[in-house]
């Protein structure tokens, strides 16, 4: 045993103990490790000193396990619970009321005007969708791209994005070009990513289809550099022929403190399902228009014809006790404060790589600085399959996954707002286990 893995095993009393697992609830209670608790005041609306333990009593999680994977659905909040259940009581007693044009038009604005307020945009440039999924279909189907013109995306991007972009060559018979941004996800650069995109871009290329947060390895891309590339770049381009620069930004919204203009994109797309804590079966599109632009609708709205926001929300009757409780997701990140939720994120994802690293043989894939990560930490154990070890953690009560994409087998944790450093010591002893 080396002594950076001694030292660590010490620390938590593992070695001294014999590698006698305690469960999670006797591990909270040892004195030892309540010194993790966040030792904050219980109002946690006081956005100086955020009480995260009381964050996490808003949400109704089985306290028998750890939630490290949230990247996949949310947990609702009881501001969004509580939102639900008023309009589905509204809904049950008065269905036929509750469908009038005028209400179902008030209900949308009103999620449209708290994610403006989150974005820092017009409600006008927002649609609402029922997913990230949902949303990239549209878009992708929709944009508008001559027979000469090209696709240019990465072989990062989630299925979403991939599907969506191959249903649309095959209609319209399009070149999807697919690039590597970086061959090794933990030491990406701006400079590698952007000189990938840069040398790539050609006369021919119409679309630039990027992920904000990759699922795949955890890497955050420099969206408002490329951003910033793109624009040079059509600079010199006829209206025409200008980039458009879409984005897949569902593990980036909820998480870091952006506004849409900084990501100088044209298209952010995103669900509100994940790190938003919003409605399951719930997202949202933002465009840099307030027009429809370049694009041509693929589902007729129910919702008016006065600008992008109402045009691109898909018509039909959803559920719309989700659709409209939205509106409380964006304001309950807007109380806690984007900013102070960008740091507890990255705080917590940073000491989870801390410590990791000290198990010797784990392999860190997310890069660890904050300027390429978000809230993911993806890793590898030597010698031990990725599925063997998340399946070793779940049965030990802990949420994780493991997957093997675009840069190979990872295990996935993405510790957030309703985890705890605690939680994070109590997976380290348990993967401290597990390798030594
Ligand atoms: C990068 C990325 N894009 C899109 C999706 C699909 O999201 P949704 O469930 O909102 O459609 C996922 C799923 O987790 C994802 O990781």
């Amino acid at each position: 045993m080396d002594n950076n893995k001694r030292k660590l095993l010490k620390q938590m009393g593992v070695v001294a103990t014999g590698l006698q697992l305690q469960s999670f609830s006797s591990f909270v209670q040892s004195s030892e490790n309540t010194r993790l608790t966040t030792n904050v005041t219980n109002k946690f609306l006081s956005k100086k000193n955020i009480n995260w333990s009381t964050v996490r009593q808003e949400f109704n999680l089985d306290e028998n396990n750890i939630h490290f994977a949230n990247f996949l659905i949310t947990s609702h909040p009881r501001i969004v619970r509580d939102d639900i259940n008023y309009h589905r009581n509204r809904i049950d007693k008065n269905p036929a009321f509750e469908m009038h044009h005028e209400s179902i038009a008030h209900h949308e604005s009103e999620s449209r005007d708290w994610a403006a307020r989150y974005l820092k945009v017009k409600s006008s440039q927002i649609a609402l969708t029922g997913s990230t999924t949902e949303g990239l279909g549209l878009i992708y189907n929709g944009l508008k791209i001559a027979a000469n013109q090209e696709v240019l995306t990465s072989e990062h991007e989630h299925w979403a994005t991939k599907g969506a972009l191959r249903f649309r060559s095959q209609r319209d018979d399009i070149n999807i070009k697919t690039i590597k941004l970086f061959s090794d996800p933990h030491h990406v650069s701006t400079d590698e990513v952007l000189g990938s995109i840069s040398s790539n871009i050609t006369d021919k290329t119409r679309v630039l289809a990027l992920t904000w947060v990759h699922s795949g390895s955890g890497v955050k891309l420099p969206i408002s550099e490329i951003g910033k590339l793109v624009s040079e770049k059509n600079k010199q381009r006829e209206q025409e022929n200008k980039i458009i620069f879409c984005v897949d930004g569902v593990h980036g919204l909820g998480v870091e403190n952006t506004s849409f203009a900084e990501l100088n994109c044209d298209f952010l797309i995103a669900g509100t399902h994940k790190w938003m804590f919003g409605p399951r079966g719930t997202g949202i599109i933002c465009s840099r228009s307030e027009q429809i632009e370049n694009l041509i609708p693929t589902i007729d709205t129910f919702s008016g014809q006065d600008n992008f926001g109402t045009i691109m929300t898909p018509g039909g009757f959803h559920a719309f006790e989700h659709q409209w409780a939205m509106r409380k997701a964006f304001e309950f990140h807007l109380m806690l404060g984007k900013e102070q939720i960008q740091q507890r994120i990255h705080q917590l994802n940073t000491l989870l790589k801390q410590q990791l690293k000290q198990l010797g043989s784990v392999q860190l894939v997310t890069p660890e600085s904050t300027k390429y990560s978000a809230g993911f930490t993806f890793f590898r154990v030597k010698n031990i399959d990725c599925e063997k070890v998340a399946k070793y953690l779940q049965v030990n009560r802990v949420a994780v996954d493991a997957t093997n994409r675009d840069v190979g087998p990872v295990i996935r944790m993405s510790p957030g707002l309703i985890n705890s450093e605690q939680e994070i010591e109590y997976v380290i002893q348990l993967l401290a286990k597990k390798i030594a």
